[in-house]
């Protein structure tokens, strides 16, 4: 087996340039492609990625990449990978796949041909005679992208998406996936000695999220990944990423971090996930309206997920409310206030002007990430 893969960490749009952060963090060099981040390692990086990267969707690891215009092309170049050194005798290989501006447009017969490839190559690789392959081991799904006329097959490293921590148990309407409320985080100036708070906290995810960075926790720490199972990279390896993840773990350091709900059962979903998460003692939860919100604390960071009013008939009931976050946010004149919203007239009915706005997406609702930056502290503090 190589000791050198090439990796990708697919990345929501607009996201790319935090995944590369994150991916140059964990100590690999990396290049950014539209949705993707590209880097290359051993079979401890698959780990460490896969454990660590907090925006990354998922870590797939690439078996082969060649220009195909015909069906033959296709499976011949297919069969010519070393399928052998990833895949063992009783491995289970889905192959799913899409296919952008290629003259190989049936994503379905891309699929079979290289499923075919692959059961060719396994079959002459492992001596097997039989007609079938039995399929009962270890999961290694392959996907067959084609983007003008160039293939590039690649083996899912992580099984469920990244964005499933392991600690939501429960959910509101709206929640934002964890790698976005990560991204939230991460995009604003907060570091682990300041107060922190979500106002809008709906299920905890934004409030979850800081948490996890304030201690340096790994955002897998607490779920599985489907290459724990792949035996070319072995327990052995799992266990020191593992060992490592709670070396790094800063479980000693203090936070300030508070998530706030007009919806009591809101309070009570959150509270049950940070409990899940392991760090229901950390977080202070509690019922309250925006306009409500008042505080003595100073230089520390809100970042909020309100309702955007998408739904006809909920527009003046939300204007009303980014008017009374406006007017109660208004004196605090220290705090940098971070709202993710896709209602275009945010910043008059809050009041201020952003200092600074990006374009993000929620899903597919095209959103904007207003951040209002507080007062610096002064040198000494
Ligand atoms: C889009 S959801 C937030 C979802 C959350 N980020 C999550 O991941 O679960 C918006 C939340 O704002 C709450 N909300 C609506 N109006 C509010 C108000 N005036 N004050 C405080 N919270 C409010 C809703 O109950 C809802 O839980």
């Amino acid at each position: 087996m190589k000791n050198k893969f090439k990796l990708i960490a697919t990345a929501a749009m607009g996201l790319e340039s935090l995944v590369a952060k994150e991916v140059k963090d964990l100590g690999y060099d990396c290049t950014v492609d539209n949705g993707k981040v590209i880097f290359y390692g051993d079979a401890l990086a698959i780990c460490r990625a896969n454990l660590w990267l907090r925006t990354a969707d998922r870590i797939k690891v690439v078996v082969g990449e060649f220009k195909a215009t015909t069906f033959d092309q296709l499976f011949e170049q297919t069969k010519a990978l070393p399928w052998g050194d990833y895949l063992p005798e009783d491995a289970e290989f889905p192959v799913i796949g899409k296919s952008v501006k290629s003259q190989l447009s049936s994503v379905p017969d891309c699929q079979a041909i290289v499923k075919k490839a692959v059961v060719n190559k396994i079959k002459q690789h492992y001596n097997i005679q039989s007609d079938w392959l039995d399929e009962k081991g270890a999961v290694y799904k392959i996907e067959v992208a084609i983007l003008k006329d160039n293939v590039q097959l690649t083996i899912d490293a992580s099984g469920i998406g990244l964005h499933k921590r392991g600690y939501r148990a429960d959910q509101g309407e709206a929640p934002l996936k964890e790698t976005l409320a990560a991204a939230l985080v991460m995009l604003t100036n907060w570091t682990p000695d300041k107060p922190f708070a979500d106002p809008f906290c709906g299920s905890g995810t934004i409030a979850i999220e800081a948490a996890l960075i304030g201690q340096n926790i790994a955002p897998g720490f607490n779920r599985d990944f489907v290459s724990e199972d792949w035996h070319w990279i072995g327990d052995a390896l799992w266990e020191r990423a593992r060992q490592e993840v709670e070396e790094k773990a800063n479980y000693d350091q203090p936070l300030d971090i508070s998530g706030y709900d007009i919806d009591h059962r809101m309070i009570s979903i959150a509270k049950e996930n940070a409990f899940e998460a392991g760090l229901g003692e950390l977080i202070s939860f509690k019922q309250m309206q925006v306009s409500d919100f008042t505080t003595k604390k100073e230089y520390g960071v809100i970042v909020g997920n309100p309702p955007y009013g998408e739904r006809l008939g909920e527009r003046p009931e939300v204007e009303k409310m980014y008017r009374g976050m406006g007017k109660a946010l208004k004196e605090l004149d220290t705090w940098s206030i971070y709202i993710l919203t896709s209602h275009e007239g945010f910043e008059s009915f809050f009041g201020r002007k952003a200092t600074k706005k990006r374009k993000l997406f929620n899903g597919f609702i095209k959103t904007d990430y207003y951040q209002y930056w507080g007062k610096r502290p002064p040198r000494n503090i």
